[in-house]
């Protein structure tokens, strides 16, 4: 029992739960992923799975991504950086809506499928019905020689490493390495980013890995918040732009291992419905970076703090705005608006751990929840 007990730990690298030390791993996992593709001094970005297939992507009149999950919400931020740096129309669609609903596919489609475990029916499935309709299928998988990754015409793994916790953390952080890699390679290609700008992103993505060292140093703030917040029985997480879909899987990560019901919203939809629901009891977690819609965002807080919500914000270090409103802040790294995903989700990853730990969740293992969800 006690070796037992010593083995874990060490495969836990000392961390209480192997979501913890998979937490921590991104920094260096997403260089694992980067390394021998992110050429950041020369320009360049070298991806065989793309290369060889350059001018599909290229000629495609679209890319669909079908995942599940926070694979899904990956794919949504993957919609926002494609269309912004290669002008490329995307949709993003639930695998398992994608399979049922009879889609409009054709040969000149591109389908993007995510998944960590590479094994998800729902997945396979989309995968199989694109296959069959002619599109060509790109798969982002972490897990080498997985059933979609060999059932894909091509691809690019995630070097994250197995991820063991059921809450995807690391698998997040390097499928929005890796997506954000083909962006800009096919705007590259495309000339619809300039070589500034183009080598800036390279620069700055090379250095995210010490942007998202930084980020886990909001460990202590985001525990002493899960304190305050544990008992919640509803949460709120909203963001706007490419920090939209980081709210989903803010609300996702919370959802899952700590069982209280969270949602995420884009900001702005607050005034269509949801604002009913804001009262003193309501934690309101709000995604607010310099970079990205600051002012509609500070005015989002602003109405939700009239109706006396209680604000989290995720703000960039030194603003001074938000905190002025916010309840509680979490400051993190300046980035550029479309890498922010990278960082802003750390923080969010960080308190729903430690909700989960204070409500004394199985934080690895959550009830009900499986690690790849080969099953419809
Ligand atoms: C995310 O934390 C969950 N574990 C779950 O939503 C997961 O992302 C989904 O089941 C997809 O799994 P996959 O990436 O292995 O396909």
């Amino acid at each position: 029992q006690e070796l037992q007990m010593n083995l874990e730990q060490i495969e836990k690298g000392g961390y209480d739960h192997f979501m913890m030390k998979e937490i921590y791993e991104q920094p260096s996992v997403i260089k694992d992923t980067y390394r021998g593709r992110l050429h950041a001094h020369e320009g360049l970005i070298q991806m065989a799975g793309i290369e060889d297939n350059l001018e599909k992507f290229l000629n495609a009149d679209r890319i669909l991504i079908v995942a599940c999950g926070t694979s899904w919400h990956a794919g949504l931020v993957a919609e926002y950086i494609f269309e912004e740096f290669a002008r490329i129309p995307v949709e993003v669609e639930y695998a398992s809506e994608f399979r049922y609903r009879n889609p409009i596919i054709s040969s000149k489609d591109i389908v993007i499928a995510i998944s960590q475990s590479g094994e998800t029916a729902d997945t396979m499935a989309a995968i199989k019905l694109a296959k069959e309709h002619g599109a060509f299928v790109f798969g982002v998988c972490n897990v080498v020689g997985s059933s979609i990754s060999r059932e894909s015409h091509a691809g690019a793994y995630t070097h994250a490493g197995p991820e063991i916790g059921v809450a995807s953390t690391k698998a997040f952080t390097t499928q929005i390495t890796v997506l954000t890699m083909i962006a800009l390679r096919l705007a590259k290609a495309k000339g619809t980013l300039s070589n500034s700008v183009f080598h800036a992103y390279l620069e700055e993505l090379e250095i995210i890995p010490e942007k998202v060292k930084e980020a886990l140093e909001t460990n202590q703030v985001a525990q002493e918040i899960a304190a305050v917040f544990k008992d919640a029985s509803n949460c709120l997480y909203l963001g706007r732009g490419y920090n939209f879909p980081v709210a989903l899987e803010g609300a996702l990560k919370l959802k899952e291992i700590s069982y209280i019901h969270a949602e995420g919203y884009p900001a702005a939809e607050m005034k269509h419905g949801p604002i009913a629901l804001i009262d003193e009891h309501m934690p309101v977690v709000v995604i607010a970076p310099k970079q990205g819609h600051y002012d509609k965002i500070v005015s989002n807080i602003q109405e939700i703090k009239s109706r006396s919500g209680k604000i989290i914000a995720v703000v960039t270090k030194g603003d001074t705005q938000v905190r002025e409103l916010a309840d509680y802040v979490i400051e993190i790294p300046e980035t550029s608006d479309a890498l922010s995903p990278l960082i802003t989700t750390i923080p969010l990853q960080l308190l729903s751990y430690h909700i989960a730990v204070m409500r004394g969740c199985n934080v690895d293992q959550p009830r009900n929840l499986a690690k790849s969800v080969t099953v419809e």
